[in-house]
């Protein structure tokens, strides 16, 4: 626990800090400082600080834990983006870098190869320039 929090702690320091960006909203009113699940992604979560929320990534690949406290490939998924939709793939709200695949139900996070963005319409990532 305390291990997990120390290693994701200097890395996001390092790394991913530069990328956190403030998140609208008032997600972190009336909640302590920490780390809390990301309602709309598993591979991220968001930072509360000062009651300022900061939307954080996880490293590639991983989900956020929030009972760890941790970035982790076996973290369970609270994702219910895809409850209720048919199979396909559909715009991910929050990364225009890449898309949702709904399979069974479940919640697939794809990213586009890079700088690519995706298209719903065409059901593909493609260049766009805005
Ligand atoms: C969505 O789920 C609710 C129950 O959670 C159900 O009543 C409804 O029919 C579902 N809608 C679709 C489009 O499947
Ligand atoms: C998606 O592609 C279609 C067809 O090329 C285009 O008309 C549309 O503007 C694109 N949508 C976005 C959001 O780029």
């Amino acid at each position: 626990m305390v291990f997990g929090k120390i290693c994701v702690g200097l890395v996001l320091s390092v790394v991913i800090f530069e990328f956190a960006e403030q998140v609208k909203g008032r997600f972190c009113d009336g909640k302590r400082d920490g780390d809390y699940t990301n309602p709309s992604n598993c591979y991220g979560f968001i930072a509360c600080s000062g009651g300022i929320a900061y939307d954080m990534p996880c490293p590639a690949g991983l989900k956020f834990d929030e009972k760890k406290d941790a970035c982790d490939y076996n973290a369970p998924c609270y994702q219910e983006f895809c409850k209720n939709k048919s199979d396909g793939d559909y715009a991910d709200p929050n990364n225009r870098y890449g898309f949702i695949t709904c399979s069974g139900g479940l919640t697939y996070y794809r990213n586009c190869p890079a700088n690519l963005r995706f298209n719903q319409t065409l059901d593909e990532c493609v260049w766009a320039l805005i």
